[in-house]
Parts: structure tokens; sequence; C-alpha cells
């Protein structure tokens, strides 16, 4: 337990207490206000409480119900995105967002520019970013950042609308997410539009913010070790032997060793998360106390690499320490403490390994994934942002028939 200086939280609470501070109820440490006050976001607070709790529904929804459906677009989505990486300078014009956004939306170049903007938007307010600077800096991008999510929000509402008035829902067979939508709406109580386009656009955000940055570490990660890289081939080719390429529930099962490679990975690239507001004063079983109006946080960077806990090389990308001690990446443990626990933790757990899992099997398949372009590559540590990202920005992917690949 310690007390941070320059901190935005006066508190933060290591591994020996997080069966505790995990077990607290929200009336003694609150996990919604500090979201709120900490994180500087144009939207007012009383509507982004109830847009995280639209996101959570639809994140049900699409984990739930029709779930084949679901990891079906996925699998077209990336296919298309990952082969497009070379072809264009922005992907985000891709005719792959058609298979969460249908064929309409993606004509419309503004909805582009703000999903691009919106997703680079800093939304956080991280102990590094709590300069004078960085407030101005974040006043202004927060205008900007208004404007565009009004516009995004209005767009997909108007566009479930319109699909709404034109078909019966109970008989619609999906083509894209907005369908699965409108499938779905009566069942997860979904009927005011603005607030799900907003969610909607929340969840096309996030997904490429936070998963989009853990699979870029996972892949240079990778990259590192050919020796991972072979196991993770292994995997896809026996797979596409057992199934064929197109990839459904069945085949993301027996992706066991992917699975512990980007729990691994994700490990290694935890932030020190979970703030809390404390309502009353409390004390801790070591009797240490915390006074009422506390900002508590955990320290989950070094608990993802406390040796009595993970073993050995627990600073190592080693995806067998998954396999050995038989857990896996959707699991909600302390001892990974990857998704948090209790009731606030996150929501996005089956629809982002999902993801992840698509997306990875996508690039081992498509790509043979090395340092090769630099022989004296050195992993060259982390940077602390929004997220935790790899130093090194590169990595050779050199397109492969995975069938046909020659093992070193
Ligand atoms: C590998 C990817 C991800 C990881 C490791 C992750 C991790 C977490 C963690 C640790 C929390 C809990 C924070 C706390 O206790 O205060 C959380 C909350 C949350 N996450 Fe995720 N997340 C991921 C991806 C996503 C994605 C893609 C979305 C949306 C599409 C999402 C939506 C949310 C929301 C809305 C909450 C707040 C829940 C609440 O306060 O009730 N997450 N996430």
């Amino acid at each position: 337990m310690g007390k941070p200086e320059n901190s935005l939280s006066d508190f933060i609470i290591g591994s020996p207490f997080l069966f505790e501070f995990a077990s607290l109820p929200n009336a003694l440490f609150n996990a919604i206000k500090p979201k709120i006050e900490l994180v500087p976001h144009p939207l007012p607070a009383s509507f982004r409480v109830r847009n995280t709790d639209c996101v959570s529904s639809l994140l049900k929804l699409f984990s739930n119900e029709d779930k084949h459906k679901s990891i079906a677009l996925q699998y077209d989505y990336f296919q298309v995105y990952i082969k497009s990486i070379f072809l264009k300078s922005s992907v985000y014009k891709d005719e792959a967002s058609e298979f969460f956004l249908g064929e309409n939306l993606i004509l419309d170049e503004k909805l582009m520019e703000c999903l691009l903007f919106t997703t680079s938007f800093t939304i956080n307010l991280t102990d590094v970013e709590i300069s004078i600077f960085s407030k101005i800096r974040s006043l202004f991008s927060r205008y900007k950042y208004n404007k565009l999510h009004k516009y995004m929000t209005e767009v997909i509402s108007k566009e479930l609308l319109n699909r709404t008035d034109s078909r019966s829902d109970s008989q619609l067979v999906p083509n894209d997410a907005i369908d699965i939508i409108i499938k779905n709406k009566n069942k997860y109580s979904l009927y005011d539009y603005k607030l799900i386009g907003s969610s909607f656009g929340t969840i096309l955000q996030l997904s490429s913010s936070i998963n989009g940055s853990r699979l870029a570490n996972f892949l240079i990660d990778v990259s590192f070790n050919v020796r991972i890289y072979n196991r993770l081939a292994i995997e896809q080719i026996t797979i596409i032997e057992k199934y064929g390429f197109k990839i459904n529930e069945a085949q993301l099962d027996d992706m066991v060793y992917l699975d512990a490679a980007l729990k691994d990975s994700i490990r290694l690239t935890q932030r020190t998360v979970c703030e809390r507001r404390v309502e009353k004063n409390y004390i801790f079983s070591n009797g240490a106390i915390i006074p009422k109006g506390s900002i508590v946080k955990f320290d989950l960077f070094s608990h993802s690499r406390n040796v009595r806990i993970h073993g050995n090389y627990s600073h190592h990308f080693v995806p067998e320490r998954n396999l050995l001690n038989k857990t896996k990446l959707s699991d909600v443990l302390l001892d990974s403490f990857i998704w948090s626990a209790g009731d606030h933790k996150c929501p996005a757990i089956g629809y982002s390994v999902t993801q992840l899992k698509i997306a990875a099997a996508i690039f081992i398949r498509n790509f043979e994934i090395t340092q090769a372009c630099n022989l004296n590559a050195k992993h060259k540590g982390y940077e602390i942002f929004n997220t935790i990202r790899h130093v090194n920005t590169e990595l050779y992917l050199k397109p492969h028939n995975i069938l046909e690949y020659k093992f070193t």
C-alpha cells in the first residue's frame, strides 16, 4: 500500500490487499465516480452512465444472440481489413466496415472521419497526462469530439430507425451488426435509438483503441519469438485441416495455444487501474486508514509481474505458463485480474476474447510474423499512455500460405 506523488490517486494498493479491494461494494469504494470525475469527457455525466449501461447491454447481445453470425461478421471483417492493410493508406475507409455498419453508412465520409477521430481521442486522464498543458490540449479536442460524436450518434440512430421501419424484426436475417441490434431490440429493451447510436459508436471506438492496442502488442511479442510463432502456426494448420478455413465457435475453442499467448501478452501490458472513490473512512486489514474522499487504485502493473503469482521469468512472454496453470483468457481471476472482478468487471470479456482470437488467427494464417527487417532488433520495453504499448513499433509481416509454411 503506498501514497504516490504527482498522481491522480491518493493511494495505490498492492497484491496482498487485492481480495479485500475487489470485494468492497460500490457504497464503500465507488467505481463510477472516479470515471466521471477524473476523465474529462465531453459528454455529460448522466448521459455517460446511461451510455455505459447501454454498451454493456449491446455487448451482452453480441455475445449471446446470433453469436454464430457475430463471429462470421468479424471473420469477414478481419479478412478484408488485414488484406487491405497493404493496399490502402487509410483502412478506416475500407469496405470492411460494411460488416458492422452496413452498405449505406460506409459511404458516409464524415462518419468515417468521426470514427477515426473518436478512436484516437484520449479518453482517460492518466497520471502521465496531468500537466496543465495536457488539460488545455484536451479542452480543444473535447470541443471537436462533441461535434463529431453528435454527428455519429445522429447518423447511426437514423439508420436504426429507417431499417426498423422497413423490416419485420422477428423475421430479419441479419446482414450486419446493426441488423443484429434491430432483431433483438425487444429482448434487450433497446428502445432509445439516440442512446444506442452513441453506445454502438463507443463499442466501435473501444474495440479499435483497447482491443486494437492489445492486438498490436501481441503481434510485436510474437515477432520476437520464432518458437512461439511456430507453435501458433502449427495450431492454426491443425485447425484448418480439421475444419477448413472459415472460423466458427468450435474452431475458436480449439485455439488453446493462441488463447494462452494472448493472455500472457495482455498480462505484460496491464496498466495500474480500477480507480475507486472512498465513500466512508475505511480501515484495511493491516490497520491502514484510508480517509473518506480519497481516490484509491490497484497496482495491476506490479501484480502482473509478481513472481509468486506468475512464476519465474515473469517479465518474459511465455504462453506456456497459462497451459501449466490451466487458465483461459476469459477467466475472471484475482491472479490475472485482466478484467477486474465483481460488479464492475469488464462487460466486454466474451466480445473481446472472440474478436482478439479471430483477428490474431487471421494474422497468423496470412503472414509470417518476425523481426526479419532488423536482425538485431531487441525488445525495448513499454511506454505507458492510455494503454501500455511496446516501445518497438516495427515488425515484419511476410504474406504466405500457411499450409506451405516452412518451419525454421
Ligand atoms: C483486452 C481488452 C480489454 C481489457 C483487458 C479490459 C479491461 C477492463 C477492466 C480491467 C475494466 C474494469 C475497470 C474497473 O474495475 O474500474 C473494464 C471496464 C470496462 N470495459 Fe473493458 N477491457 C477490454 C476491452 C473492452 C472493450 C473492447 C470494451 C467495449 C467495446 C470495453 C468496455 C468496458 C466498459 C464499458 C467498462 C466499464 C464497466 C463498468 O464500469 O461497469 N472493454 N475493462
